[in-house]
């Protein structure tokens, strides 16, 4: 009968004793409830704790709708370069290096190209020339003074190409931690294998391939880094420095360098030399032409050029290298520029090519750049 009325609660079978005995029957059904939870949380607990049945526990991850669960999350690079880990996070981060050389995966090495600058890009318009139908080749990213608000339109390849930075002075160990932050900020992106180093007033000398073919097939990094044994150069070492740093390792050379993806690991997982420069290369000894080009000639002599490959004019004199303007720019200036290294080694071997970049142009050379371009560079 209860069953029948619990079926078809008809208004025709409806007496007054019904909601009675239904009520009855929810509040056993309650206690029944109430007490198997009792049971089962107890048996769960002896078994998941105590009994130590390790496969009774789900797993609390479990991958979101739209996160892959394959290998693609950990070579994917990151979407925004504007994350919001503290050096220390990013530094840790980025020197993850995995302990198998070889990728189970098709990897495209690309070119980090990484800006240090003040705020504005005013030679933008050039690079973009130089990148045009190179994508997938490159990767841009670019440190500015944190108080300067980026101006990129998206169509631009320096659109969202900034990372966290902070204020870097010139001379000081924080412009070097400046150049570790791209450093750590590239090396987030598995692909990019070789790292450049450049300013705002950089202007490339050849164009888009030439420059690849002779960074990806150089046997060497190209960082400055020469023993000059007069008062600018060993005149600076402190010999508190020692053992760490020996005067005979004390190298000096222009920031402006070229490294492959392991010296530039090094170079962002170092504490020993960053400690002894910090404390004991202070100007007049100035910590920007020295730390690298030193420690990496502690670490991996062998592996160095011992050249910057970018060009600059310090025949003027005075403590600060030539800025040219508008008026230098003509054919037969670059003619110049290209020829004033004569011969480099390159792999063993001689070449013309010594320099792919220059310094230091105004912003008023943009014009006469452009005007130039395909004539000069070949862009
Ligand atoms: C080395 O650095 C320390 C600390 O800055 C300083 O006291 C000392 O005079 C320096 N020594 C030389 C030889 O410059
Ligand atoms: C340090 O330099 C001195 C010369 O100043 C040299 O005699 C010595 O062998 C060097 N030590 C190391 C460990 O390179
Ligand atoms: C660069 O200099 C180091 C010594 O500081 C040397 O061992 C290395 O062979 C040099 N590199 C080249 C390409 O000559
Ligand atoms: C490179 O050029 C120099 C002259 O600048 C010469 O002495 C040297 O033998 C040349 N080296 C090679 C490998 O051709
Ligand atoms: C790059 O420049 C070289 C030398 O001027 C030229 O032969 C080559 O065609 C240029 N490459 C492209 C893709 O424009």
């Amino acid at each position: 009968m209860a069953i029948e009325e619990g079926k078809d609660p008809g208004p025709v079978t409806r007496t007054r004793g019904l909601p009675v005995r239904l009520l009855l029957i929810l509040l056993m059904f309650l206690v029944l409830c109430v007490v198997f939870s009792f049971i089962s949380l107890n048996t769960f607990r002896r078994f998941g704790f105590d009994g130590g049945v390790a496969g009774v526990i789900k797993p609390s991850y479990e991958p979101c709708i739209g996160e892959s669960s394959g290998l693609d999350q950990w070579i994917r690079p990151p979407s925004n370069l504007m994350h919001t880990m503290s050096d220390e996070e990013l530094i840790w981060r980025a020197t993850l290096v995995p302990g198998i050389r070889k990728y189970p995966f098709k990897r495209n090495p690309k070119v980090a190209f990484m800006f240090l600058t003040k705020g504005p890009l005013p030679l933008a318009p050039l690079w973009e020339r130089f990148f045009k139908g190179h994508k997938g080749r490159f990767s841009i990213y670019v440190h500015s003074m944190p108080s300067y608000n980026k101006e990129f339109p998206p169509s631009s390849v320096f659109y969202k190409r900034h990372i966290p930075s902070k204020v870097a002075e010139w001379g000081r160990m924080s412009m070097c931690d400046a150049e570790r932050r791209l450093l750590a900020n590239a090396l987030l992106d598995i692909s990019n294998e070789w790292f450049i180093l450049l300013s705002e007033s950089c202007i490339p000398l050849y164009n888009f391939s030439i420059t690849l073919n002779y960074i990806t097939n150089s046997k060497y990094s190209f960082m400055g880094a020469f023993d000059d044994t007069g008062p600018y150069g060993r005149g600076r070492y402190n010999g508190s420095m020692a053992p760490e740093v020996n005067i005979t390792d004390w190298r000096k050379g222009s920031q402006w360098f070229e490294l492959n993806r392991r010296l530039a690991i090094q170079i962002v997982e170092d504490t020993t030399y960053h400690q002894k420069f910090e404390a004991f290369c202070k100007p007049a000894c100035y910590v920007d032409e020295h730390y690298f080009p030193t420690m990496l000639t502690i670490q991996a002599a062998n592996v160095l050029a011992n050249r910057s490959i970018t060009w600059v004019d310090w025949s003027r004199g005075g403590s600060h290298p030539a800025t040219f303007g508008k008026g230098d720019i003509t054919v037969e200036f670059f003619k110049k520029v290209r020829e004033s290294g004569k011969i480099c080694d390159y792999n063993g071997r001689n070449t013309t090519i010594c320099y792919l970049f220059a310094r230091k142009f105004a912003p008023s050379t943009l014009e006469p750049l452009l005007q130039l371009a395909t004539e000069v560079f070949s862009f």
